[in-house]
């Protein structure tokens, strides 16, 4: 492939923090490499109406800190289609892009696969950004430190009121098809129980473990991913109470407040890079892959790879919630 003269970079999908530490680390990185840069607004329904403006060093200034996604984001039916395909790659020629990075989650890598496997002569490279950390090749995706760190923030504050009133709380956090996030916040608030889409949710097991703990606690808090099989944090906390009337229950569901806020550092640096990364391996000639940190190293894995259902839960976690719930 002929050396790459100019980068295309946009966010599709959900936004999550540290996508415009991101941007900013990829606009930041093809300029010290004499490359060109233009950011695509909307993602791929932008790239399919020619959304595309020149970025240069200043466009990306003060932005690190800013959740969201300056470039816009959102997700496209049109693109699904071999036809919006075409629009898409005939604006990207129109404006002299031969190579993208793709920012998002798995809607987003799939878009970027099928992309890249029609159109041979624009490389692709991914970013991992995501709250849900459902992607397989990177130990982290960006924005699921920044996102788990509002969800205890957010628990917290729940505690005191769960402490004070002597109530049970099922709180709902993100993640339809993936209980990362519940997982490891559920650990991090002291939980009671965690229910996620990737264990068979089990309403006696839960029973079974409101009724083997301290008859003295005050405060018990269960964590429910959205996707989890019986229904959600309402109809969990209706099944409860149903079963023990005696407990004073209550929901709480977190919802889009995940999702936003200013990137922690940790969502900073990954962004930065993964941004920096992404860059140099379009440079050295390499296209369909999502650019990762696997034991804090750079890692690339292929797009058909990367995309969601196969990131295990790691049973030392959900054993961990066990043990400490007593
Ligand atoms: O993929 C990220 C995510 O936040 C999921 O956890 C959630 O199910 C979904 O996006 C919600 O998306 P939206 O409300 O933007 O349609």
């Amino acid at each position: 492939m002929a050396a790459i003269k100019k980068i295309g970079v946009f966010t599709s999908g959900s936004d999550s923090p540290g996508m415009n530490a991101a941007i900013r680390a990829v606009v930041r990185t093809a300029i010290y490499y004499d490359m060109e840069v233009a950011g695509i607004r909307r993602g791929y329904e932008g790239m399919i109406n020619g959304e595309i403006s020149p970025m240069d060093r200043k466009s990306v200034a003060n932005i690190i800190q800013r959740g969201g996604t300056i470039l816009k984001t959102g997700r496209s039916e049109q693109f699904k289609t071999i036809a919006g395909r075409k629009r898409a790659y005939d604006q990207l020629k129109k404006n002299d892009i031969d190579a993208l990075v793709a920012l998002g989650g798995n809607g987003t890598l799939i878009g970027a696969r099928e992309f890249g496997e029609e159109y041979k002569d624009i490389a692709i490279v991914g970013l991992p950004c995501t709250i849900d950390n459902d992607l397989l090749g990177t130990d982290f995706t960006i924005g699921y430190d920044t996102a788990i760190n509002t969800v205890i923030e957010a628990v917290d504050k729940i505690r005191d009121t769960a402490e004070s009133h002597d109530r049970l709380f099922i709180v709902e956090v993100m993640g339809r098809d993936c209980g990362l996030i519940a997982l490891r916040t559920g650990i991090g608030i002291g939980a009671e129980a965690i229910m996620i889409p990737e264990t068979r949710s089990d309403m006696n097991a839960l029973f079974n473990r409101l009724e083997r703990g301290r008859k003295d606690k005050a405060s018990k808090i269960v964590m429910v991913a959205e996707g989890d099989e019986p229904g959600g944090a309402f109809e969990i906390g209706r099944i409860i109470q149903e079963k023990y009337p005696n407990y004073d229950t209550r929901v709480s569901i977190l919802g889009h407040i995940q999702r936003g806020g200013k990137p922690t550092c940790m969502d900073r640096v990954l962004a930065s890079r993964l941004g920096v990364a992404a860059v140099e391996r379009l440079r050295e000639g390499h296209t369909g892959e999502m650019v990762g940190l696997i034991h804090n190293s750079i890692a690339y894995t292929p797009f058909e790879q990367s995309v969601k259902h196969h990131v295990d839960v790691n049973a030392e976690f959900l054993k961990i919630v066990e043990i400490l719930s007593l």
